[in-house]
């Protein structure tokens, strides 16, 4: 267990995703680095060495096209965005070792010898393609300086991989009538000679990795799994130039894909901490290194993590992580994060409108009491933040440090008095060290969170049945007693805080003239002298957070089609028929398949439903159903169908089908 006091202290290297160049810090990414920063504290508070590492991702096509349009050079551009990064971490107390840059000396040379390494296992090949160019600008188009009409909406002005209008992600080749981003010219097509690494040939490689136990959450791991069993496509790791990004040796014109280059940010951002803190790059990443190496990113980039990384690591041998821990994504008031809708709320700004000395602990607070091992997204709610911060802060840990200390600075002349604690509270407090560490350990801040609320509430109720107010009166001792289990009690949840908010916990360290490791859980105090009593936490009004969540557009004015809402137009297009089943035989070659002649009205139709597992051809005759009737007919293993019935599940998962509580007229329409 991580608890006792002679476990061997591990080293870890902890990092976050390296966050794009190109624009400022939102809730999203500070939801990554409070994730990380907790388990962070947390390793360092048991003892454990950890070096928490990251950088910006500096290189790669938006970057160069966002210095374009503000008419700087990219250098610049990475200039200004790291002190900003830099800055609005800092706001939140995030304990990163080293926030370096991909574009580093360091990064250009582990970007060589990892290619060169994966060159000489004979996993790069040379691939002749085919892609666009412009004949003014001199250069090749890569998607992002392609723009044309959608293929699929025909929307005009999109890029070359995806539209932002409906979504749609395509070959650049597939674009209509596209212009480069650049002239305006029609571009045409020419051949270029690009690099790929063979990820198929580290099949096996890959799939023993990802079955080390812990290497990454179970339900990523089916992902990952499946993308292995398709068949693993060849990587194309170069890019034409003029790009922003490192030349590849031995090529005329090619320079590493920033996707290369980015996740090796990680080794090159440890070697420069090395070097300005004289240590051996090789304690990290040396193939024999004894570190943990440990990876928290979103799921949107599981892909570059758990399959392209490990085998750039692994060929070039160095040491591969013991874990890649994937979070879902932050949504702000049920919503994804958006521009147009007000939720993409930066960094900075939250810090600049709400107008409370803890605003920043406040939201570390929150994201840790959401953030559990699963992969499902968080969502940012004013009214929950509110309620949670004074539920649990203010009104439970806050009130239980508040009315015990004034009572000691009063009655006991600010002293934890010289007297035994309540030995039930100590082992209740000793019995939720060892599960608050064990939820640490696998990122279940949320049940940190919970128990430590549920050990404030002991506290609380044990201080108002114990009556010190009186007590002081009638048994002095006793008073003694119940104030020196309420300080020690205090001191246990400002250790089991302490990596969630070390500012507050940082409060209570002053007060008792100490700075706490994990082994401080333990009751320990009594005689002792405390400092100066202080409010530990200011309640949060929700008038302070309106300012935040003034831009925040409310669901029902936003139009249908980003609501998902359909007007009753678009419901009357549907065509609900009540049907009547003739007779029904099962699909040949299909388990899942019936076909079914169904009457509606005058008409029969013939159906083919995916009802099989559910239901036996016999139980469905004479049965009313109710049947889509304005459907496209279809065909399913090569039988026609001419409609769709509408179904249901029950808890077991077995398809239901919806009929009408009375018998009604077949042919009748539903509304
Ligand atoms: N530059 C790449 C990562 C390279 S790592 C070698 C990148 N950058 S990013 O700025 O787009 O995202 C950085 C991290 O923030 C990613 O882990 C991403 O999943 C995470 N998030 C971005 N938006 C997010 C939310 N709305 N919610 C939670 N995390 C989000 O990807
Ligand atoms: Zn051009």
């Amino acid at each position: 267990m991580p608890v006792e006091p002679n476990t061997p202290k591990k080293r870890l290297l902890v990092t976050s995703a390296l966050p794009y160049a190109n624009g400022d810090i939102h809730l999203g990414h500070l939801l990554e680095v409070v994730q990380t920063d907790i388990f962070v504290r947390f390793n360092r508070l048991l003892g454990n060495e950890v070096v928490y590492i990251c950088a910006d991702d500096t290189h790669g096509t938006p970057i160069e096209l966002n210095a374009l349009s503000q008419n700087i050079t990219p250098e610049e551009l990475i200039g200004r965005v790291h002190k900003n990064h830099s800055r609005d971490y800092a706001g939140f107390n995030i304990s990163f070792d080293i926030f370096y840059t991909t574009n580093s000396d360091e990064n250009r040379h582990y970007a060589e010898l990892i290619y060169q390494r994966l060159t000489e296992k004979g996993l790069v090949v040379e691939r002749e393609i085919e892609q666009y160019y412009c004949e003014h600008d001199k250069r090749f188009l890569p998607d992002r300086f392609i723009v044309g009409i959608c293929p699929k909406c025909k929307s005009p002005d999109q890029y070359g991989d995806v539209c932002e209008v409906c979504g749609a992600t395509y070959e650049t080749t597939d674009i209509i009538e596209p212009r480069c981003f650049i002239c305006g010219n029609p571009p045409v097509m020419r051949s270029s000679r690009h690099l790929y690494v063979q990820l198929a040939k580290c099949e096996d490689f890959l799939r023993e990795f990802i079955d080390c136990p812990g290497v990454i959450q179970d339900d990523i791991k089916k992902f990952v799994k499946s993308w292995i069993d398709e068949g693993l496509k060849e990587w194309c790791i170069s890019r034409d130039g003029p790009y922003f990004g490192f030349k590849i040796p031995g090529t005329d014109n090619k320079y590493f894909y920033v996707w290369l280059d980015a996740p090796i940010g990680y080794l090159s951002s440890t070697d420069r901490w090395c070097k300005d803190n004289a240590r051996s790059v090789d304690e990290f990443w040396g193939e024999n290194s004894n570190t943990e190496i440990v990876h928290f990113i979103g799921k949107d980039i599981v892909y570059f993590h758990a399959l392209f990384w490990p085998v750039m690591l692994k060929n070039a041998n160095f040491a591969v992580p013991a874990s890649v821990k994937v979070h879902g994504f932050l949504n702000v008031q049920g919503e994804k994060m958006s521009k147009s809708r007000g939720t993409f709320i930066l960094a900075s700004e939250y810090l600049k409108k709400v107008d409370h000395p803890q605003a920043s602990e406040f939201l570390r607070f929150y994201f840790g009491s959401k953030l559990s091992p699963t992969t499902g997204d968080i969502d940012l709610n004013k009214d929950e933040l509110v309620s949670r911060v004074n539920t649990t802060l203010a009104n439970n840990i806050g009130n239980l440090h508040h009315r015990t200390m004034v009572f000691c600075q009063r009655y006991f002349d600010s002293m934890i008095p010289d007297a035994s604690w309540d030995k039930e509270i100590e082992s209740k407090v000793y019995a939720a060290a060892q599960e608050i560490a064990t939820h640490y350990e696998r990122c279940d801040f949320k049940l940190v969170v919970e128990k430590i609320h549920a050990l404030g509430s002991v506290g609380n109720k044990y201080y108002q049945d114990a009556k010190p107010w009186e007590l002081v009166k009638t048994d002095p001792d006793l008073a003694a007693q119940v104030m020196v289990t309420c300080v020690n009690l205090i001191k246990s949840l400002a250790v089991f805080l302490k990596p969630v908010m070390p500012h507050l916990s940082a409060e209570v360290e002053k007060l008792l003239r100490r700075e706490f490791v994990w082994e401080d859980y333990r009751f320990s105090l009594s005689n002792e002298k405390m400092g100066e009593v202080e409010k530990l936490v200011k309640p949060l009004d929700t008038e302070i957070l309106d300012p935040l969540f003034a831009g925040v557009v409310i669901n029902d004015t936003k139009s249908g089609s980003e609501t998902g809402l359909i007007d009753i137009d678009s419901f009357s297009a549907v065509d609900l028929r009540i049907g009547k089943v003739l007779s029904a035989k099962k699909v040949e070659k299909s388990d899942k398949l019936l076909c079914l002649q169904v009457q509606v009205g005058k008409q029969t139709r013939q159906i083919v439903a995916g009802i099989a597992l559910s239901y036996e051809p016999q139980e469905l005759t004479d049965q009313q159903v109710v049947v889509v009737s304005n459907l496209k007919p279809a065909k399913l293993f090569g039988i026609q169908s001419q409609g769709m019935l509408l179904a249901t599940k029950d808890p077991a998962g077995k398809l239901v089908l919806i009929k009408p509580q009375r018998e009604v007229n077949s042919g009748e329409k539903v509304q």
